[in-house]
């Protein structure tokens, strides 16, 4: 090694010794005789003194050191001058006396400060991130994410869990987004798929009797990119035989929380994780992944707004629609541009608008307000009472300003699940030291696309149907419940998975019911009905978005903080500048030619 100690490691213990450390130049001092440097490497920083009178040579080298040049210094450990020592540092007792130096590889003026945490755009971070990681942030956050792997892949280990590798270059099948495509050079006009995930193969392993597995499996996604999605990605896949839905909720609570617990002490977390059915999400909080560190849950009032002169309220409701809301604590002094925003999340999500019925003030009692303190469009159609009663409905009370959607079901909770988040983000309502995991269950196993004019499976077409709703698969198939469970966390869906149909003849009706012809079935898919016949055993599985995960337990707004090379919104790659042009000669070996663009 080029040094015999880290720069974080240092301390009185130390005094006397003579030591070698090697580094970059995190700030430089020049204090008219005496120059300091913070040395810096991955583990911390030490303070190195520079003295003329002591070694002057050395003296004459680091008076041409700048930021981040890469040095290796020789000296001895001495503790610093009283009342000169930094207490934030752990080696803030000591510094080096340099009694020898080296400039290993002088640097440019950096993009932006290594050493300070200032804003830099996104851009220029993503086109230098190999300085980006040099920054505090970036660099926690990935040792974040080596211990969440660590600890992964050892309490699976230790549970009996083997992990293997599955190929990335496999086949195209449909799998819910769209496949990158890799053109085969020695099979002209024949493609292999990266895969979304490893669906299909560790079904494959459980026909091959590994009875459990996992693995840490890069994912690729051909869909538009946003805060909490990438290209690829990274799961934690696991399939595991002989299981039941309990087996793999259990386990994964087991790991999560045992995981939190050792790897980020101060966060609260839900204990035991919640279970809340499909149905009961969608109605409570508008969503199938809700933030459960915060209320404000929706509620219906069809039966109150049935009885008022509100037409708007009346003809939904004799549409066959429902009238639903929540109540913003405290929000009843909200200005008309307040109230606007909020109008135009709710238009955004399908619906007409938001109804709002402002309170009063906190002084004032619901019970004995008067209808001069209530302040809404729709107060002259509404009787106290009326009022009185939603506000009781929606848990308000007197100061609160109470969101009224009217419009289908689904509209209607759509948009207040939107509003609910949107007031808890204005009041700050969500706990930042609280992981609220919980999982949904009892989720749809198809549902109708509109679009396309067919059922679609609600996950994948590998999830098992619930025994008891088998019945159901020709007649109403919306209604039929898939063995599937998701886990969620702060909002985010961090992971999903089934119970699997293990056989052959099950698997044909799913494809059948999903629009698939015989024929297309036995191309796309004959290789694992195939394989189901020579004794696949019941299974089941789930994955866990790693990338989503970590950014939960680093705090961090998006995935791109916690994955070391990712790519931007428009999935461009900086630091490479990929995708790019390639060859005639490539393009000829794979036998393609490109189109002109238009
Ligand atoms: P699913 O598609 O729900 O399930 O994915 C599982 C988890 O992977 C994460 N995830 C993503 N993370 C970042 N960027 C993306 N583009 C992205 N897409 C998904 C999410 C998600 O919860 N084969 C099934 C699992 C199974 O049934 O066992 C699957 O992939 O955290």
């Amino acid at each position: 090694m080029l040094k015999t100690h880290s720069c974080g490691e240092l301390n009185k213990k130390y005094v006397g010794s003579e030591v070698t450390l090697a580094g970059w130049v995190d700030r430089r001092r020049d204090h008219g005789g005496l120059i300091f440097i913070d040395l810096r490497d991955r583990a911390g920083i030490t303070q190195v003194a520079f003295n003329p009178e002591v070694a002057r040579e050395c003296h004459l080298i680091a008076n041409k050191m700048r930021t981040e040049y890469v040095v290796r210094v020789w000296g001895k450990v001495g503790a610093r001058p009283p009342g000169t020592e930094n207490p934030k540092l752990f080696t803030g007792e000591i510094e080096v006396n340099a009694e020898k130096v080296e400039i290993l590889n002088p640097s440019k003026t950096p993009p932006f400060y290594i050493n300070e945490d200032t804003e830099v755009e996104e851009s220029v971070r993503l086109k230098y991130r190999y300085l980006d990681i040099r920054r505090d942030r970036m660099r926690e956050n990935l040792i974040l994410r080596h211990r969440v792997v660590k600890f992964i892949r050892d309490f699976l280990d230790a549970r009996g869990y083997i992990e293997v590798e599955t190929p990335i270059l496999i086949k195209s099948t449909p799998e819910g987004a769209r496949d990158y495509l890799v053109p085969s050079r020695l099979h002209a006009g024949k493609f292999y798929a990266l895969p979304q995930s490893p669906q299909q193969l560790k079904q494959l392993l459980m026909v091959a009797g590994l009875e459990k597995y996992f693995q840490i499996a890069r994912c690729f996604r051909d869909e538009d990119t946003r805060a909490d999605r990438q290209p690829e990605f990274t799961q934690l896949d696991l399939e595991a035989s002989f299981v039941e839905e309990e087996d793999i909720l259990c386990l994964f609570e087991e790991l999560l929380v045992q995981m939190a617990e050792e790897i980020s002490p101060g966060i609260k977390l839900l204990k035991p994780f919640p279970r809340l059915r499909y149905t009961e999400a969608m109605e409570r909080y508008g969503t199938d992944k809700p933030d459960l560190r915060y209320g404000l849950e929706i509620a219906d009032l069809s039966d109150i707004a049935r009885e008022s002169e509100f037409s708007i309220f009346s003809s939904t409701i004799d549409g066959g629609g429902k009238v639903k809301g929540i109540a913003a604590p405290g929000c009843a002094g909200y200005s008309r541009s307040q109230m606007e925003e909020l109008n135009k999340i709710a238009r955004s999500s399908g619906a007409g608008g938001v109804v709002t019925i402002a309170v009063g003030n906190k002084e004032d009692n619901l019970d004995t307000i008067t209808m001069e303190k209530i302040k809404s469009v729709a107060a002259k159609y509404l009787t106290l009472e009326q009022i009185r009663s939603i506000a009781r409905r929606l848990g308000g009370a007197a100061g609160d300003l109470l969101l009224i959607v009217a419009g289908t079901d689904a509209v209607a909770t759509t948009a207040l699940g939107e509003l609910r988040q949107e007031i808890a983000r204005q009041l700050g309502l969500a706990n930042p030291k609280l992981l609220a995991f919980a999982s949904i269950i009892d989720f749809p196993l198809m549902h109708w696309d509109e679009k396309q004019k067919r059922w679609d499976a609600e996950h994948h077409p590998f999830t098992s149907p619930r025994e008891e709703d088998v019945n159901l698969l020709n007649s109403e198939p919306g209604k039929v419940r898939g063995r599937h469970y998701d886990i969620i966390c702060n909002g985010y869906e961090i992971g999903g998975g089934s119970l699997r149909i293990y056989r052959s003849d099950m698997q044909r009706r799913i494809f059948r019911l999903l629009g698939y012809s015989d024929e297309e079935i036995d191309q796309l898919f004959g290789h694992m009905l195939e394989a189901f016949d020579y004794g696949a055993p019941p299974h089941g599985g789930i994955a866990l978005g790693i990338d989503r995960l970590v950014m939960l337990l680093a705090g961090e707004k998006t995935i791109r903080e916690v994955i070391a090379f990712p790519k931007t919104q428009e999935a461009i790659d900086l630091t490479f500048n990929a995708p790019s042009p390639v060859t005639e000669e490539q393009l000829s070996q794979l036998h393609l030619i490109l189109r002109e663009e238009e």
